[in-house]
């Protein structure tokens, strides 16, 4: 299994930080904000990597972190998206790296506490088709929003819906089978003009082949200047405990 990191998009949200660097390179507590989901890819018993990026500050992405050996990676590959399509569009890229294996992608704004392992190991036995992650959160508008029934079978989903069927969150942790590149060319702009993942989780689920597993622990992204506040403090409590003690 090949892991993917899409750390593309302009930022927007975090001008002016984002005006001299790429978002994925600002700070999280004391570590550059793409450490983290490298970390968990490699967690996840994860070697071989791609990280799609874009814009002006691509190249600084091998400055910092270069064939990845610090990290233990065997082979960091590095794609580049022409502006801001979409994470699915971003995802595209990562097909001739990855071919015919399966492939676990993260989001590199996405911070989690706990390993993904035991999820990773769950998608390899699985014979074909999509697994997605969720996690309860109290502001569901903001991410794709999962519906499932009692048993824990997903019903739907819909990006960021003004009146969530639930409070659970599909977190950027997504692992798919090699016809996700299909699935992808098959896919038309949203309304705010990119290419959704949430359209590549219904895909998979209208075949029948999603499906899904409740995350322990907490869960962040950092896209915003309240998330990115929220990851670092998140972060420096997990990594110093006492600071819980000290903040104000
Ligand atoms: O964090 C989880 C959420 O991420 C999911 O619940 C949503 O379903 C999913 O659409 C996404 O929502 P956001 O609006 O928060 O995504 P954002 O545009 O912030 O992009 C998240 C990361 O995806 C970003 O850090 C880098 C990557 N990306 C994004 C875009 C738009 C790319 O690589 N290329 C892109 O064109």
């Amino acid at each position: 299994m090949k892991g993917v990191i899409l750390a593309g998009g302009l930022g927007s949200r975090l001008l002016p930080l984002t005006k001299i660097t790429n978002k994925h390179l600002l700070p999280v507590y004391d570590k550059p904000m793409i450490y983290y989901p490298i970390q968990s890819l490699v967690d996840a018993g994860i070697n071989e990597i791609v990280i799609v990026t874009g814009g002006h500050y691509a190249g600084d992405f091998l400055n910092l972190l270069g064939n990845g050996k610090s990290f233990g990676l065997k082979r960091i590959n590095y794609a580049y998206q022409e502006g801001e399509g979409g994470i699915a569009d971003a995802l595209r890229l990562a097909r001739e790296f990855t071919g015919d294996d399966k492939i676990a992608v993260i989001l590199g704004d996405n911070i989690l506490e706990n390993t993904i392992k035991p999820f990773v190991d769950a998608f390899k036995a699985q014979a074909k088709g999509a697994k997605i992650l969720l996690k309860e959160v109290h502001d569901p508008q903001r991410f794709g929003v999962a519906e499932v029934d009692k048993s824990g079978k997903v019903l739907s989903i819909e990006e960021k819906p003004k009146n969530p069927k639930s409070n659970l969150a599909v977190i950027g942790v997504y692992m798919y089978d090699s016809n996700v590149y299909d699935i992808i060319a098959t896919l038309k702009p949203s309304g705010r003009g990119e290419l959704e993942i949430t359209d590549v989780n219904n895909a998979y689920l209208k075949q029948g082949t999603l499906t899904s597993d409740t995350i322990s622990g907490w869960w962040t992204d950092a896209g915003t200047f309240p998330s990115l506040y929220r990851a670092s403090r998140l972060v420096a409590e997990h990594v110093e405990p006492e600071l819980k003690e000290k903040w104000f």
